[in-house]
């Protein structure tokens, strides 16, 4: 009774920031994002009647408290769905620092998801797979289908998750994330969202965010490069403008994250057409066509702040390893 998943981590093109329903992590608004073929949690499930409680290692450390909290939290709802009171010990690592900006919630919950389920021999689908991905953190229901994702919001838990809009082979474009801090960050994600409404430019960012998906979808289907890009840069802006504006506000950026993304605005007067794109975390997404890759990567190994890069195809889904 031993299962082990591989997820990777998504990077959104329209950010999921506030909640319609908190417990249930109903978002406020419908999102799109990318999976990252290069920023994954391996995350394996062993049950054994011999345990007491769950046991949690993250990246081969004890999880801290509020961690462990949430995901044997988790668990109980995977042992409520299989009928079971088997405890269990879980060992997750991801291939990048987490709480950076790059979702480690969202590819360890989905993997813990995809493994938790089948350590208990349920066989779920896709569908309901990324439903109770979204229970454990909203942007890992994007982690479960492979490639270019969109998270329809719902009206209820049943009609919340997330659908391959296109699979990783459709379009060869990059995010190349430029790693300027490993710190965890002070002010979590889940709290953030849950202060949303405390910004004057939330409802209105609400009201405008159909038209923006339609117009990313049209993008994404006739691979407008450049609209693309350009409704990212904005919307990673107008997201981070009510995070700004929230009480307390939120300032997840750093003085190095600017740096880049004055850098990106060079690249592009150069000719070499990158995008930007920031999570709740300093760290930059760059978003960009492949046969731009080495040319960008040159440009951010000679800056001293650039501590890491990790180049990241379109993703798979989640997958039993
Ligand atoms: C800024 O999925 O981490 O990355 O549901 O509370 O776990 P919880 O929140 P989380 O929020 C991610 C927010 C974001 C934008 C995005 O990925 O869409």
């Amino acid at each position: 009774m031993k299962a082990a998943a591989k997820a990777t981590s998504n990077i959104a093109f329209i950010k999921y920031w506030g909640k319609k329903d908190e417990a249930l992590r109903i978002p406020a608004n419908s999102s799109i994002s990318m999976n990252l073929s290069n920023a994954y949690s391996i995350t394996s499930v062993e049950l054994s009647k011999n345990l007491k409680k769950d046991q949690v290692y993250l990246n081969s450390k004890k999880a801290e408290e509020d961690e462990y909290t949430r995901i044997v939290k988790h668990l109980d709802l995977i042992r409520a769905l299989a009928k079971s009171n088997l405890f269990a010990k879980v060992k997750s690592r991801n291939s990048f620092p987490k709480g950076t900006g790059i979702a480690s919630s969202a590819s360890g919950f989905a993997a813990l998801t995809l493994a938790a389920t089948k350590a208990f021999k349920l066989n779920l689908s896709q569908k309901k797979l990324s439903i109770l991905a979204r229970l454990g953190s909203g942007s890992a229901c994007r982690s479960i289908p492979p490639g270019f994702v969109e998270w329809v919001k719902g009206a209820d838990s049943k009609t919340s998750y997330a659908k391959t809009l296109y699979p990783p082979s459709y379009w060869d474009i990059l995010d190349i994330v430029a790693i300027v801090g490993e710190s965890k960050k002070e002010i979590s994600s889940t709290k953030g969202h849950s202060l949303t409404g405390t910004s004057p430019f939330f409802n209105k960012r609400i009201a405008d965010l159909p038209q923006k998906i339609k117009d990313i979808k049209k993008a994404l289907k006739f691979k407008d490069f450049t609209k693309l890009g350009t409704i990212i840069e904005e919307e990673a802006l107008n997201m981070h403008a009510v995070m700004l504006t929230q009480r307390p506000p939120l300032i997840y950026f750093n003085s190095s994250s600017l740096s880049i993304i004055r850098e990106i605005y060079e690249m592009r007067k150069k000719g070499i057409e990158a995008y930007f794109t920031l999570d709740a975390g300093p760290n930059v997404h760059i978003i960009c066509k492949a046969p731009d890759a080495p040319k960008i990567k040159k440009i951010l190994k000679n800056q001293k702040i650039v501590k890491k890069i990790l180049v990241n195809k379109p993703g798979n889904g989640t997958e039993i390893i």
